[in-house]
């Protein structure tokens, strides 16, 4: 899969105002400052695409960009943030449950961890959120040029140890730096596959 063009379509403060129009979204989530709208960047080749910020809690509405004039990536909001204000202190904010939980036109959700971290509550309890709701989802390691390969892969095999506990099935894996430009193949030729289905 090439990406041809990226262009930013809008920003949405609630589900209602997300495009009308039917075209397939595939969305990233997962930990405020985990990654996400470096990784699409990176996807896109398009270093300003999505606004990247070292303070977490930079992305705080949901962002469509239109890819090849025909699909959306989609950014959102990082969940799990504590530094914002009572009411968005919600472990996983309204907008974001509105989005994965009633957005049809959502084909896959790729959720985000670091991958310097060992299994975090906060990302688990997600994706058992996701299982429960038949939510497709597949993880993406990110930051995967912070430790050296072995190291890396070692945290990876501990993921899925822990995953293994409590599900009879891996979800797709991927391995990304958007620092190095590294694991862009494999998202876009995935997605590629969806597309084509
Ligand atoms: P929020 O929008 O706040 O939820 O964050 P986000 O998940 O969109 O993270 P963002 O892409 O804004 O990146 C957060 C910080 O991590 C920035 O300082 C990025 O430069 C850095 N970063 C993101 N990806 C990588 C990576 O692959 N490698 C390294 N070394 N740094 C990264
Ligand atoms: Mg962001």
């Amino acid at each position: 899969m090439n990406i041809t063009s990226a262009v930013f379509r809008c920003s949405s403060q609630k589900l209602s105002q997300c495009p009308a129009d039917n075209r397939w979204e595939f969305a990233f989530i997962g930990r405020s400052n985990v990654g996400k709208s470096s990784l699409i960047n990176m996807l896109t080749d398009s270093p300003a695409l999505a606004k990247v910020s070292a303070t977490p809690g930079k992305t705080r509405l949901i962002n469509h960009f239109l890819i090849n004039g025909c699909w959306y990536l989609v950014d959102l909001p990082g969940y799990g943030y504590a530094r914002v204000s009572k009411g968005q202190r919600k472990e996983f904010s309204k907008l974001i449950l509105d989005y994965i939980l009633k957005r049809e036109q959502m084909y896959f959700l790729f959720v985000l961890v670091d991958s310097r971290l060992e299994p975090q509550k906060i990302d688990l309890d997600f994706m058992s959120l996701l299982g429960e709701h038949g939510i497709p989802f597949g993880i993406v390691f990110t930051k995967c040029d912070k430790l050296s390969a072995n190291q890396t892969e070692s945290n990876i095999a501990r993921y899925r140890r822990t995953l293994l506990e409590s599900w009879e099935e891996l979800p797709p894996i991927f391995r990304t730096s958007s620092e190095k430009r590294q694991g862009r193949e494999p998202i876009l030729d995935f997605i590629g596959t969806c597309l084509a289905d």
